[in-house]
């Protein structure tokens, strides 16, 4: 099948690269300079698994690019929309680069055209793109519209495009009902993975096809990630209380992830979700049931209990150290998450602008987002390395802000030998504490009790009976330095 594609950008491109693969003839278009040219030159332009060689694989055969909407669209079947759907200033979604691609559209129409929604956007977006390609000239005859989110996840998004849990495809008709269910039926027939050069190694489950309007594929993707974060931010509340209450994090996922109703994933606890999707995302979905005079609390607590989790680390730090103030901590991660070298809205990234903020020097490293990050914390005297172990060199403490797997592996008897004072603060829980008390270190993490080279000492006065109640921490005025008294 013919496809164009518009926006070369993160989910653009892994759209375009996988559809090809799946055997269709893409043309992506993007309107960006500098990216066209890596493009033309062969160059992935975003860090992403297995994207570089989909495009080597493809590129001049069914994979082309070019500036030019028009040429993209000449014998198009069906247009993917990819393009940025940013969050305005008060957290709705801002359609404006949507809506110009629309316009376009509906002045270069010759034949019917299958117009596919993939960004993230509020219900009710391709009613609104029907209507802008009817004042735009184009006749209702010449086009159809239909939704199909994506669900990709950066660092996994040429798996999770090619072997998807589910595809969702939202039609309000049977032309695009019918080009949707063919352009995938690579993947939903099971054919796609019988290929041994297929990215799941010949070998994957035919993925669920999930036919619905196009208004319930628009609101399964914002609840969808809507869910994933209420999911992160809950398990996070339970981490801290966890901490509060020197319950086990661990133990209580393994506990509540094996009742099939809850499900083992997203269920991390850590610094809390980041990146380009779900904070924006959320903040959207509540603004959209606001314009629809719903309120739905749990989303505003969700943003705001994940925003809370990052000043609670950095206060985490503070607290192991006694204070930050002139120390210099090494920092391991600064991408938002492991795979990855984006920074936008990275918690790692809050994290040093807020322990810089109390006086903190920092010392940094990350495998891939270094350069990226040092752009967004520029001016705050933060120092990158090219290796970890130089990063936490003579450092106070080191701190783990992103899940790279290097981080759950290193030389521990070596960071023991770099460091000031063995103190490691883990946002990610990379180790067991018992593995940080084996080799000496102060191990403080998320949702585990911490880990003190010092022994704890009993605050409790004497005289005090043990009662039930008295046994059971108020939340508001305990908090683990004072129960354990710090390292
Ligand atoms: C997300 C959705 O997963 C994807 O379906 C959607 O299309 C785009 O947004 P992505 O932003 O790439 O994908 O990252 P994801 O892997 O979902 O992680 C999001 C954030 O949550 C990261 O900061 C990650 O570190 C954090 N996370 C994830 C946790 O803190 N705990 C978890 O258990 C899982």
């Amino acid at each position: 099948m013919r496809v164009a594609v518009v926006g070369a950008g993160y989910v653009g491109l892994v759209t375009a690269a996988c559809l090809a693969e799946l055997g269709h003839d893409v043309t992506a278009v993007e309107q960006d300079r500098r990216k066209l040219q890596l493009l033309e030159a062969r160059t992935c332009p975003i860090h992403e698994e297995l994207l570089p060689g989909l495009m080597e694989k493809h590129w001049g055969k069914t994979l082309y690019f070019t500036a030019s909407l028009q040429d993209a669209m000449q014998q198009a079947q069906v247009v993917f929309i990819c393009v940025a759907t940013p969050a305005s200033h008060n957290g709705s979604t801002d359609l404006s680069c949507l809506d110009a691609v629309v316009r376009e559209i509906s002045k270069l129409l010759q034949h019917k055209v299958l117009l596919v929604e993939k960004s993230t956007v509020p219900v009710r977006t391709c009613d609104a793109i029907r209507q802008t390609l009817i004042s735009g000239g184009a006749h209702p005859e010449q086009f159809a519209v239909a939704c199909n989110p994506e669900f990709l996840r950066e660092g996994t998004a040429v798996v999770d495009f090619l072997v998807p849990d589910r595809i969702v495809i939202g039609t309000d008709d049977e032309f695009s009902r019918e080009i949707l269910r063919d352009l995938y039926s690579p993947l939903t027939s099971g054919q796609y993975y019988k290929h041994p050069e297929s990215v799941a190694g010949g070998g994957a489950r035919r993925p669920q096809l999930i036919d619905t309007s196009v208004r319930s594929a628009e609101l399964i993707k914002h609840a969808a990630n809507a869910f994933l974060a209420m999911k992160i931010a809950f398990i996070n509340g339970v981490a801290n209380l966890a901490e509060a209450y020197r319950a086990d994090i661990d133990d209580v996922c393994h506990g509540l992830g094996a009742d099939r109703r809850i499900g083992p994933h997203f269920l991390r606890a850590g610094l809390g979700f980041g990146g380009a999707c779900l904070p924006k995302d959320v903040r959207a979905f509540a603004a959209m049931a606001q314009q629809s005079d719903y309120s739905f609390p749990l989303l505003a607590a969700t943003t705001k209990m994940n925003q809370r989790q990052r000043l609670l680390f950095a206060r985490k730090v503070q607290k192991a150290l006694g204070s930050v103030r002139g120390r210099q901590i090494a920092c391991l991660g600064v991408a938002f998450k492991a795979g990855t070298d984006d920074v936008r809205n990275s918690p790692a990234i809050d994290i040093i602008k807020q322990l810089v903020s109390r006086g903190a020097r920092i010392s940094a490293f990350d495998p891939a987002a270094s350069q990226k990050a040092s752009q967004e914390l520029a001016g705050l005297g933060v120092s990158f390395e090219v290796d970890p172990y130089q990063a936490m060199d003579g450092a106070d403490a080191l701190v783990i802000l992103t899940e790279w797997p290097e981080f759950g592996s290193l030389d521990l008897a070596r960071v023991r030998g770099l460091l000031q004072r063995p103190l490691i603060v883990d946002g990610r829980n990379m180790y067991s504490p018992e593995t940080m008390r084996k080799a000496g270190f102060s191990y403080w993490s998320c949702g585990r009790e911490p880990v003190l080279s010092q022994p704890v000492t009993a605050r409790r006065s004497a005289g005090d009976p043990p009662t039930l109640l008295s046994m059971i921490p108020s939340l508001e005025s305990v908090s683990v330095t004072q129960r354990t008294g710090g390292p």
